[in-house]
């Protein structure tokens, strides 16, 4: 079961970024091609493979990808990366990353907020991607060439088992990932390990009201689509609690379905452990 979930993640994504790789060369993405003609109902449709229902009118996805980051963020990133988005929220705007920091993203897929982030913590700071899935870090490493990024870097690793040393990093984001996890207590076993003494946590996700029994979820959405394994905002603050954090709070920000919702996790590392 485990592993039947995780390979259709792997699936999934593999499946997303070979679209994107294939059929739109460099300056394409997941969720439709800017070369679709116009009157195209397909054009700016997420691809099969993005977070949500992939067959559901775009009007009705946006509560996941682009549409959730700010006009002037995205501007100046290659339409790959803005395209190729997936996420449920925008985990830079809230992490408030300071220049000089060191950031690392949990499943950075097409490397949105790890160029975002490298940005906001310039070059004197540092900007980590983890993916499991080779064809989304080749396109990761093709947006941040793109981009000119020089303070990335994009590993290829499971969340449950992050390819980083003890007290790595000061930050860590994620958007619309933990959900995806078959173990989502090993996931924040180690980010509290990657972190350093006084690291935060600022990460989306979606994230289901309190009393959905996990069936209920499962109804609104299949695991890979990033609904059927949302945990409950009382799960989460559990799990942080669980993995030593202080200062946890699960915040809703937009219902994605009936009682599932974009969220924001906030948690801090205390600095005596
Ligand atoms: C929904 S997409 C989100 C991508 C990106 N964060 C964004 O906002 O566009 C999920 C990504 O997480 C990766 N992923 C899913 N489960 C993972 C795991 N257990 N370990 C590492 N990467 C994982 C997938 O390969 C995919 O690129």
């Amino acid at each position: 079961m485990e592993n039947d979930r995780l390979e259709q993640v792997r699936e999934r994504y593999r499946a997303a970024a070979t679209t994107v790789l294939t059929a739109t060369g460099s300056s394409g993405g997941c969720c439709g091609s800017p070369a679709a003609p116009a009157g195209d109902s397909t054009a700016g449709a997420p691809a099969a493979g993005c977070c949500g229902d992939a067959t559901a009118p775009v009007e009705t996805e946006e509560v996941f990808g682009a549409a959730l980051y700010a006009a002037d963020e995205t501007a100046e990133l290659p339409d790959g990366a803005v395209l190729a988005s997936l996420g449920c929220g925008n985990p830079t705007a809230v992490a408030e990353l300071r220049a000089g920091e060191r950031v690392l993203d949990l499943g950075s897929g097409g490397g949105i907020d790890v160029l975002l982030s490298a940005r906001r913590v310039g070059p004197t700071g540092f900007a980590y991607g983890v993916d499991m899935t080779p064809e989304m870090l080749e396109l990761a490493r093709r947006n941040a060439a793109e981009a000119g990024a020089t303070n990335v870097e994009f590993l290829e690793g499971r969340i449950e088992a992050l390819p980083l040393p003890d007290a790595a990093v000061d930050v860590v984001i994620s958007n619309c990932v933990v959900n995806l996890s078959t173990d989502k207590d090993a996931v924040l076993a180690e980010v509290f390990r990657v972190l350093v003494p006084g690291g935060r946590v600022g990460i989306s996700d979606v994230v289901a009201e309190d009393h959905l029994s996990p069936a209920e979820r499962a109804e609104r959405g299949d695991f890979a689509g990033c609904i059927a394994g949302a945990l409950s905002r009382q799960e989460y603050l559990d799990g942080l609690t669980a993995a030593g954090f202080t200062e946890t709070e699960v915040t809703f920000t937009h219902e994605v379905r009936p009682g599932l919702h974009g969220a924001i996790v906030r948690a801090v590392k205390p600095v005596t452990v």
